[in-house]
């Protein structure tokens, strides 16, 4: 494996993709000191990052020569693999660690490629907007060999207070990523026509937006206690049952029907509780409508 040193001895480095979440990146390495060659498939990106010390290559082969760790963040695994399948010789016995977001099944065959290669691969997915990047709170996820990532954990803790690595399958961090994106997408909907349904009755958003803290705030004690029963198959409803809980979602039903508002997202969550409930989970905690879930297989 290449080791190059810098004459602060930290980590030379090179970021592909200067979109907003590369910029970021690049900017979390050079103040942590890192030596910073940066590229980017479009010009007119990067001359903040020179501006701050870093390096802007004529080619992305340049920019990885010039480092022992490569990032790249673009925007799928298509525009990733166009950057890299060319790179090849270059990134041997170095270390590439991608950032993209994308599905497992693209990861497992970025990450054969890489070995093939001979390649030192990590992949990871970025779980902060960019203004987080670089801080002690934020959260990048990592997979891939572990004594790889334990070596370049420093290194990587520039990006993120918290670099978590989940284990060697390098599609670890996408199959979080998208558990977690799953979660935010939903909420967001479901956010937003919160905001519609009380619009229909005048109440502005910035009206209901404290209250809404409050169901924010008992989320985490659901989402620990909710993992609990599932992982352990046992949905004791006691507390709230399904059936009660859906007659509440009826009563959303009803009024977003009535205000003329789109029910599709309402629709789709009241179909699966009233599966679970025909399944005999009435009684059950909304966790049970995991079991009715699966459509095939
Ligand atoms: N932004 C965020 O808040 C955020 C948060 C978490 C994770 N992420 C993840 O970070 C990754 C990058 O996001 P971003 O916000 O930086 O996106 P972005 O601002 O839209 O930038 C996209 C980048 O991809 C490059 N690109 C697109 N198609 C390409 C191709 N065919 N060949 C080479 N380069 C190509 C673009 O290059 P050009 O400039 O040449 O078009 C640009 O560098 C995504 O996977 C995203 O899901 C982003």
């Amino acid at each position: 494996m290449v080791v190059m040193t810098s004459h602060n001895n930290l980590v030379p480095v090179a970021v592909l993709g200067l979109g907003a979440m590369g910029r970021a990146l690049a900017g979390a390495f050079l103040d942590a000191g890192h030596p910073t060659t940066v590229w980017n498939r479009s010009g007119g990106k990067g001359e903040d990052l020179v501006a701050r010390g870093a390096v802007l290559a004529r080619t992305a082969e340049e920019a990885v020569r010039s480092a022992e760790l490569t990032v790249v963040c673009v925007v799928n695994y298509d525009a990733s693999q166009a950057i890299l399948e060319p790179l090849a010789d270059a990134l041997a016995d170095r270390v590439l660690v991608n950032l993209t977001s994308g599905a497992p099944e693209r990861v497992r065959t970025a990450a054969d490629w890489a070995e093939q290669h001979g390649i030192t691969y990590l992949d990871g997915a970025v779980m902060v907007p960019t203004p987080l990047v670089g801080g002690a709170q934020a959260l990048i996820l990592f997979a891939g060999a572990r004594p790889v990532f334990e070596k370049y954990e420093t290194t990587l803790k520039a990006l993120a207070g918290q670099a978590a690595f989940l284990g060697e399958d390098h599609a670890l961090a996408a199959v979080y990523d998208l558990s977690m994106l799953d979660l935010f997408y939903a909420s967001m909907s479901g956010l937003v026509h919160a905001f519609a349904l009380a619009r229909e009755d005048n109440v502005a958003a910035t009206a209901l937006a404290p209250y809404l803290n409050t169901i924010a705030a008992i989320l985490p004690d659901i989402a620990s206690g909710m993992a609990a029963a599932i992982d352990a198959g046992d949905y004791d409803g006691q507390e709230a049952n399904l059936s009660m809980m859906t007659a509440s979602v009826d009563h959303l039903l009803h009024m977003s029907r009535d205000r003329g508002l789109d029910t599709g997202q309402l629709e789709a969550i009241k179909a699966v509780a009233d599966r679970a409930i025909a399944k005999g989970h009435g009684a059950d905690d909304w966790s049970s409508t995991i079991e009715v879930l699966k459509l095939k297989g």
